[in-house]
């Protein structure tokens, strides 16, 4: 077999008779058109599109991904491992997780489409089994259901897309055990279960996450003492971070992981990407994404009871004021959200205050310090519900202004409400 060719490629060739290939012009044309391999191809500039809409700030974090689904798609990935390893540091907070709901979001159309291991549930040898099941003839062993099966890898697998999600939360809290199970997994793609049955990684994509370094990443964000102290008080105040700022934080995450993690491991990472802390500027675009999937949630959750809302700019201000606090990311403004946005309105809704096809106007109250309601106007239709939602940042599926969303939100509603 000439260079490893599949043997249809060549045979039909070599059986060609001479006669007819004299015949056929020299299929060999110098043509020197420059190629540009920075381009990349339709689908990961779709992923790469959806990827920005909901992560803001982790440009690198997400082009990694991005490279590395095309690689996949290209068929240029290296046989017998999974399609990519990723290791990402950084802050609590800074979209770790997140991302990795995004891109399943993003590919299977289900952010929960991903396998959670939490490293920090089995850090002893015996809970391993959980992992992977019991050897035949221990006790249980028809019971157990590996967590780690191959119908468990593929259950979200759709017609076209045949990609898993695993997510490995917390390695820096792994047992030995299953640190030696990881290394395997990481490196062939394979997993051998408590029964001797294989799981094949190969068409996985293996995330880790690790809070590593971070102690050390907030203190060059927050020196206590001495002569940088001034200027980082400004930093956690305006949430402003410089750029070479954010350079040492990288270095101190990836050398952090050097230190704790052996060469091996650091071997089989596909990449090592430390997630940035966010600023202002980056909590300001997730106060927009947070507030659009809390209009989302009311279309889902409640459809009978749908209304629209709307925050006035002063009233975005508040939100981000109280919702600002480098230590703590983006989960500290989830949470502002949810104390005074979500809740006084679960309030409106629960006394009927608030109905299906309200349109709610939420204002700051400058005296009070706290956001105020009222209702704008009532019996909207969806389509006009839908008009009023901020368009400026795409909502994740349902949502958008054009006429067609508006229909699918009148079917998400119908179906939701056979549900309940
Ligand atoms: N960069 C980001 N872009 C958009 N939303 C974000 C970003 N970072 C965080 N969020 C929001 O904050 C929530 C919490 O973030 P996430 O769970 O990804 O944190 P994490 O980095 O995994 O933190 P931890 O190390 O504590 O697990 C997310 O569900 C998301 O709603
Ligand atoms: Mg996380």
């Amino acid at each position: 077999m000439a260079l490893g060719l599949p043997e249809e490629l060549w045979r039909g060739n070599q059986m060609r008779p001479l006669r007819n290939v004299r015949k056929v012009a020299n299929p060999m044309v110098r043509l020197n058109v420059p190629l540009d391999p920075a381009k990349t191809g339709r689908d990961a500039i779709s992923l790469e599109g959806s990827l920005r809409r909901m992560i803001v700030g982790q440009d690198e974090a997400i082009q990694q991904i991005v490279n590395i689904y095309q690689m996949h798609l290209t068929g240029m990935s290296a046989p017998g491992r999974p399609i990519g390893n990723f290791l990402f540091l950084g802050p609590t907070g800074s979209g770790k997780t997140r991302i990795v709901e995004a891109t399943a979001e993003a590919l299977l159309k289900n952010p929960r489409a991903v396998i959670k291991i939490d490293c920090a549930e089995f850090q002893h040898s015996h809970e391993i089994a959980k992992l992977i099941g019991s050897p035949p003839g221990y006790l249980g062993h028809r019971e157990t259901h590996p967590l780690l099966s191959q119908e468990v890898l593929n259950q979200y697998h759709t017609d076209t897309m045949k990609v898993s999600f695993i997510l490995f939360d917390e390695i820096e809290k792994a047992s030995d055990a299953l640190w030696n199970l990881l290394l395997g997994i990481l490196d062939k793609a394979t997993l051998t279960l408590g029964d001797n049955r294989k799981v094949d990684f190969s068409r996985a994509l293996i995330f880790m996450t690790s809070n590593l370094g971070a102690a050390e990443m907030s203190a060059i964000m927050a020196p206590k003492l001495g002569f940088h102290a001034s200027a980082a008080q400004t930093r956690m105040a305006t949430g402003e971070v410089d750029e070479e700022t954010t350079a040492k934080m990288a270095r101190s995450g990836v050398e952090a992981a050097r230190r704790k993690f052996t060469p091996e491991f650091m071997n089989r990472l596909d990449k090592v990407v430390t997630f940035q802390p966010l600023g202002s500027k980056e909590l300001k675009k997730i106060l927009e994404i947070e507030l659009n999937l809390v209009q989302q949630r009311i279309f889902n959750t409640a459809p009978e009871r749908a209304f629209v809302f709307t925050v006035s700019d002063a009233g975005k201000e508040f939100l981000l004021s109280e919702g600002t606090d480098l230590k703590y990311g983006a989960r500290h403004l989830k949470r502002a959200i949810e104390r005074i946005l979500v809740q006084p309105m679960s309030n409106l809704i629960a006394t009927d205050q608030v109905r299906g096809g309200d349109w709610v106007r939420v204002e700051f109250d400058a005296e009070a310090k706290e956001l105020r309601f009222a209702r704008e106007a009532e019996g909207l239709p969806v389509t006009e519900m839908v008009r009023l939602v901020d368009t400026s940042v795409t909502m994740p599926e349902l949502i958008s202004s054009t006429g067609a969303s508006a229909d699918t939100v009148k079917i998400q509603t119908a179906r939701s409400s056979k549900r309940s």
